[in-house]
């Protein structure tokens, strides 16, 4: 594993971050046991990576809880989140507490390392900051989070505009943001800023079901053709991103989708979420190899640079999650 600083935290942390929610939350999504989905993030902590990012949303804050009861407490970095509704009054911060102590329960802690806000909206920013951040800074001065994070809802926050505000407001230390190979805009409106103000970065969306379906990615080519947001080809390819697998590229399409965000200046984690123990092994395996080439990594921006808010799939129960 490598490891990098998780910025102005100074948490150590693995470039690899398991995701403990997404449409596999660790198994659990597609049926398979929580006995398993232990085993799963022990698999994952015995191959070096040490962040493990949950939420009381995922129904996977008890598994995590399990699966560290045999390591160090701080030889893990655990990162959750509470998911506030808008426009809550004052009870917001109350409800935000709450879901900081029902965590903390849950993962069998006294403490979180990053607890952040779950999917933020632009409207719903000011009460973030105004409202919820000060209690929960109250809670940090008492130990029980390390740091405050947020997160976006991506798939109705496409340009990134709540993290824009977020990374000029001295109280997040990590911010998590949406990015890959067909929705590249972090790269101009966020990472300068998170980089200018060591804030840290975790990465989510590299995959997704973009590119781990073939139908969902054609689906998406063709409707992008038909708004003329693409050229015609790639709708009509065989394998319209086959040109990223070859001798000395990518292996596959998942593994090109995960080394391209990996290597991009200003992300310190990747998240990736799955709950089947070969695609951890090889998701890893993945973010350890070397960048794309840059001929490939160059075909990739002059495609899809100019595109927004492809591919971050619909939510189930709330924006831009799971
Ligand atoms: N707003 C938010 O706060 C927010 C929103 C979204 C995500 N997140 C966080 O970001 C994490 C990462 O997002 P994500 O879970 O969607 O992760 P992802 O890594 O972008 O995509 C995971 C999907 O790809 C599949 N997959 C993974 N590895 C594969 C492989 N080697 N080959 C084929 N398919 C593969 C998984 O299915 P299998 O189970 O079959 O592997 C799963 O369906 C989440 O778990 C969560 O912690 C946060």
């Amino acid at each position: 594993m490598e490891y990098t600083v998780l910025g102005r935290t100074g948490l150590k942390v693995s470039v690899a971050g398991l995701g403990c929610g997404g449409f596999s939350r660790l198994g659990l999504g597609t049926g398979k046991s929580r006995a398993a989905a232990v085993a799963l993030v022990r698999q994952a902590l015995d191959l070096g990576v040490n962040l493990l990012d949950t939420a009381a949303a995922y129904g996977t804050e008890e598994v995590v809880g399990e699966a560290i009861k045999t390591v160090r407490r701080e030889d893990v970095v655990i990162t959750t989140k509470a998911w506030i509704p808008r426009g809550d009054g004052r009870r917001a911060a109350e409800r935000a507490v709450a879901g900081l102590e029902n965590s903390l329960r849950r993962l069998g802690t006294d403490y979180v390392d990053v607890f952040q806000l779950h999917g933020v909206s632009p409207e719903g920013y000011e009460q973030a900051r105004d409202v919820i951040a000060p209690a929960l800074l109250d809670q940090k001065a008492k130990g029980k989070l390390r740091h405050l994070g947020v997160t976006e809802a991506a798939s109705e926050d496409p340009g990134h505009e709540m993290l824009q505000r977020a990374v000029e407001d001295e109280m997040w230390d990590v911010v998590m943001v949406a990015f890959h190979m067909m929705h590249q805009n972090a790269r101009t409106t966020v990472f300068p800023r998170t980089m200018a103000n060591r804030i840290g970065t975790l990465l989510m969306f590299a995959v997704r079901n973009i590119f781990s379906q073939p139908e969902r990615l054609a689906a998406a080519l063709r409707e992008l053709t038909a708004r003329r947001e693409l050229p015609r080809w790639l709708a009509l390819a065989p394998n319209p991103l086959g040109f990223l697998i070859h001798d000395g590229g990518a292996g596959s399409i998942v593994d090109a989708a995960y080394r391209f965000v990996r290597h991009e200046p200003g992300v310190d984690v990747v998240l990736f979420g799955t709950g089947d123990p070969d695609h951890l092994r090889a998701n890893i395996a993945s973010l350890l190899s070397p960048p794309l080439p840059m001929a490939d990594r160059s075909t990739l921006t002059k495609l899809f640079g100019h595109l927004s808010g492809v591919g971050l799939d619909p939510p189930w129960g709330m924006p831009g999650s799971p």
